[in-house]
């Protein structure tokens, strides 16, 4: 359902990411809206990655979705939906590694696990015809085939999927690979990840679930914590940004509008790195950045902000405190992986997203998802390119495209070239209301079904999503 409230929201966006590239600096407001305490009073959880039963040339997982009472904000209790107990866990593979997850639901909701970003098998994708009911456990088989980039892991249930991720089910997972390891990047405990994401509690802990109430999410959690601090040695640090929420838009900018390096996207590492000063985190999508603290003195405190906080919201997402000093070997080269060639378009495609007032329904190409229809049907191995137009000029609703199993290259915006900072692949494109981008892609290895959708969860749920059969 549209509210006025919504519509003006997302109206708004429009107006601040056609100002972006000027770059905006944010300071503190004081807000009415309801965030819980007083922000960098919790320290920032790093997760360690979860240790595998080593087989021989694989690795296997059980992940254990339930319910679990953990400490979000101080002094309460959260009761979340969970992998194994926590939040944010986090995976690592390798490159020609098989991973193997045993997934067991212990919640009384189905769930159907969902490795986004991964070049993944058919019965291994999380298609909602596949999802596993309570009690009921299946098995998930990730080869790894791919090019070291930051994944994450999400429900893909028809109607459960926002919820689910809303009530804490995302892991991250991280492909590594011989070449990526090659370079000098920062490594070990300087290479972190932060799940960026937002909620809306009650006073006594408990998570609010309206699946339209994004406006109302004021919390801002990082790895789980509210606007936690972390503690940081004065030299480069990687940072793998992931955006779980349900809706939100973070526009991120560190302390006053200082410097990083965006070193990669969803697809993994960019063509070369790109010194910027922000960055559009749309839910879904992947940012790596290389922050140099040397630079900063210790005692320095930098505040990451979104520079596009809701009314009455104050913009802290996070607070690096410049504590101490490290050696710092690392360093970011000045090349980093080459886009391949997809070679020439044999087949277009065009994709109209939209809204129907009346029903409430998000739309593609003017219908709502069925999970008994085939939209489209890609050949193994041809290259197509898709023309996906976000039509909500009435109510200012911006739109993304996310296709499974392959990665793909932007063309173009508007007819411009994309910028530098989405030269590389991506898997997950948010398109402004009134705009069209094109993309270019190629479905390899695997036939079957599979789905492509708009990745605002609401939305998705509200029926923007089509389902391809791929063939040979
Ligand atoms: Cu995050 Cu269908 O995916
Ligand atoms: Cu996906
Ligand atoms: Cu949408």
């Amino acid at each position: 359902m549209l509210t006025r409230r919504n519509v003006l929201r997302a109206g708004a966006t429009a107006g601040v990411l056609a100002a972006v590239p000027g770059g905006l600096v944010v300071g503190s407001r004081s807000g009415t809206a309801r965030a819980a305490g007083s922000p960098f009073t919790t320290p920032l959880k790093v997760p360690a990655p979860l240790r595998p039963v080593r087989l021989v040339g694989q690795d296997f997982y059980r992940l254990t979705t339930r319910e679990a009472d953990v400490t979000m904000l101080p002094g309460t209790t959260t009761r979340i939906r969970s992998f194994n107990g926590t939040m944010s866990p986090l995976i690592v593979a390798r490159r020609g590694r098989p991973v193997v997850i045993e997934q067991i639901n212990r919640l009384d909701v189905p769930f159907s696990m969902h490795l986004h970003g991964g070049h993944t098998p058919e019965g291994s994708d999380g298609h909602p015809r596949n999802q596993v009911d309570p009690g009921g456990r299946r098995i998930f088989r990730y080869p790894n085939a791919q090019d070291a980039a930051t994944l994450w892991i999400h429900d893909h249930t028809h109607h459960g999927h926002a919820e689910n991720a809303y009530r804490g089910l995302a892991a991250t997972y991280i492909v590594t690979d011989e070449f990526e390891e090659s370079l000098p990047l920062p490594k070990g405990q300087y290479d972190v990840t932060l799940q960026m994401r937002d909620a809306d509690f009650e006073e006594n802990g408990a998570l609010v679930w309206d699946l339209h109430g994004f406006e109302d999410r004021h919390t801002i959690l990082v790895n789980g914590r509210p606007r936690p601090f972390f503690e940081v040695a004065a030299r480069k640090y990687r940072l793998r940004l992931v955006n779980t929420s349900n809706e939100r838009l973070f526009l991120l900018q560190l302390g006053e509008g200082e410097e990083f390096t965006h070193i990669a996207t969803d697809g993994g590492l960019l063509p070369a790195p790109v010194p910027t000063r922000m960055l559009q985190l749309w839910p879904g999508e992947r940012h790596e950045i290389v922050v140099d603290f040397a630079r900063y003195g210790i005692g320095r405190k930098l505040v990451l902000n979104n520079a596009y906080p809701y009314e009455g919201e104050s913009p802290e997402v996070m607070r690096f405190d410049v504590v101490r000093d490290a050696d710092d070997p690392s360093s970011v080269p000045s090349q980093l992986r080459p886009v391949p060639d997809f070679g020439t378009s044999e087949i277009e495609r065009e994709f109209t997203m939209s809204f129907n007032r009346q029903t409430g329904e998000h739309l593609i190409n003017g219908k709502p998802f069925d999970i008994d229809r085939v939209d489209i049907r890609p050949k193994l191995g041809v290259t197509e390119t898709w023309k996906i137009t976000n039509a909500d000029t009435q109510f200012g609703i911006p739109h993304s495209m996310h296709p499974h199993l392959d990665t793909f290259k932007i063309l173009d915006r508007n007819g411009k070239p994309p910028a530098a900072a989405e030269a590389g692949l991506k898997d997950t494109i948010t398109v402004m209301a009134g705009e069209s981008a094109r993309i270019q892609l190629r479905f390899t290895d695997y036939e079957g079904l599979y789905m492509y959708h708009c990745h605002l969860m609401g939305h998705l749920q509200m029926g923007m999503m089509g389902q391809m059969k791929i063939t040979r």
